[in-house]
């Protein structure tokens, strides 16, 4: 059968650092409570009148179209993976299709929140498997920075998120190399444990009152500890499901890339799987969590920095809102 390949990769991080220690002038919190719990030491946040959701994506299209010497005219499709789109509606992927000044080629977006990447590539996957589209272009990309509370208040959720862009090319391969499988769920029973309620469409009317903002509900929520807990048990699982369907062990891993939520996290994965260290790529301490972008900006680096080479076995995984989780195993 037809495979997929990871044909380039790019990604957009805005220009503006934001310390641990900056957002100690915001907030009751510290750099050593953020460092301990987390790992993160700075993100990027956006500017505003220059970065959008769709504009920092297109602009890691543009490196990766460049990283797989391909131009946007040889794209079919778009995927577009984002929280925060732009507008409510329409969806962030137009924009894109508007942007990079593409025919009129069909564009979708992903709402699966930190899974979306993972989500978007196994879509991506399957229309280039039944032969439909030879060239999609799968972004993700997130302004988290406007929607976060940036008081006290808000502070055990606005530290973990910050805002950048990733993308790669997904093209059909000419020999065996390429995706291996993708594995995708979903458990809505914990919907309201991570999640930004609103103004949601059936909660009032009209459904934007003046007292969500007053009363913080258009802010995002979070379990904290009930988020850590699944994310520790279904990271391992959905990383060994792949494993299992591709008859490899977890020390065949060449690389993995979580999606990073939180190091801490992500170390419990690497001890779960008794993985090495240089077998698990972070980069949370210089982004924070930047959600369906998280992937593709650590492939990205980690494809600039060697550390993805032609024939290595890479595992992407995530976990996230929804709840949502979900695998790919690569045979770059
Ligand atoms: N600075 C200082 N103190 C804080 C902060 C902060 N930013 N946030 C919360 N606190 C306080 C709390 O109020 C609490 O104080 P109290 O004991 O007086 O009540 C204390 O710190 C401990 O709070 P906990 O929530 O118990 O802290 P915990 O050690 O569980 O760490 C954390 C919180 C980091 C959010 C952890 O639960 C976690 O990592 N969960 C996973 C969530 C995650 O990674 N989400 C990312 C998005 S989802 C995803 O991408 C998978």
């Amino acid at each position: 059968m037809r495979k997929s390949k990871i044909a380039g990769v790019g990604r957009y991080l805005p220009e503006r650092v934001v310390t641990n220690d900056d957002l100690a002038k915001l907030m009751d919190t510290s750099d050593e409570w953020i460092r301990e719990r987390t790992g993160i030491q700075e993100r990027r946040f956006f500017e505003l009148g220059k970065d959008t959701t769709s504009n920092m994506g297109t602009r890691a299209a543009k490196m990766a179209l460049e990283n797989a010497g391909l131009t946007p005219q040889d794209v079919d499709f778009i995927v577009f993976a984002t929280l925060s789109p732009d507008y409510d509606f329409p969806g962030s992927g137009v924009l894109v299709q508007r942007e990079l000044e593409l025919p009129t080629i069909g564009a979708i977006d992903i709402r699966t929140q930190c899974t979306g990447f993972v989500y978007g590539l196994s879509v991506a996957d399957q229309f280039i498997k039944t032969g439909m589209y030879d060239t999609i272009l799968i972004i993700g990309s997130e302004i988290h920075s406007s929607g976060l509370d940036m008081t006290t208040r808000g502070r055990a959720v606005s530290v973990l998120f910050g805002d950048g862009a990733g993308a790669v090319v997904l093209q059909a391969s000419d020999n065996d190399h390429g995706i291996l499988s993708t594995h995708l769920h979903s458990e809505g029973e914990y919907a309201e444990e991570l999640a930004v309620i609103d103004p949601g469409s059936s909660r009032a009317i009209p459904r934007t009152q003046a007292r969500m903002i007053e009363e913080g509900t258009i802010f995002p929520v979070m379990n904290g500890n009930h988020v850590f807990k699944h994310a520790s048990t279904r990271f391992p699982e959905v990383i060994q499901e792949a494993l299992k369907l591709n008859n490899y062990q977890p020390s065949d891993i060449d690389l993995l890339i979580p999606h990073q939520a939180n190091l801490r996290i992500s170390q419990m994965v690497q001890r779960l799987l008794s993985l090495k260290e240089d077998q698990v790529f972070n980069n949370i301490q210089r982004y924070g969590n930047t959600t369906a972008a998280s992937i593709p900006i650590a492939m990205s680096e980690a494809w600039e920095q060697g550390k993805i080479k032609e024939g290595d076995l890479i595992c992407l995984a995530a976990f996230g809102s929804g709840f949502t989780w979900g695998s790919a195993l690569i045979r770059w």
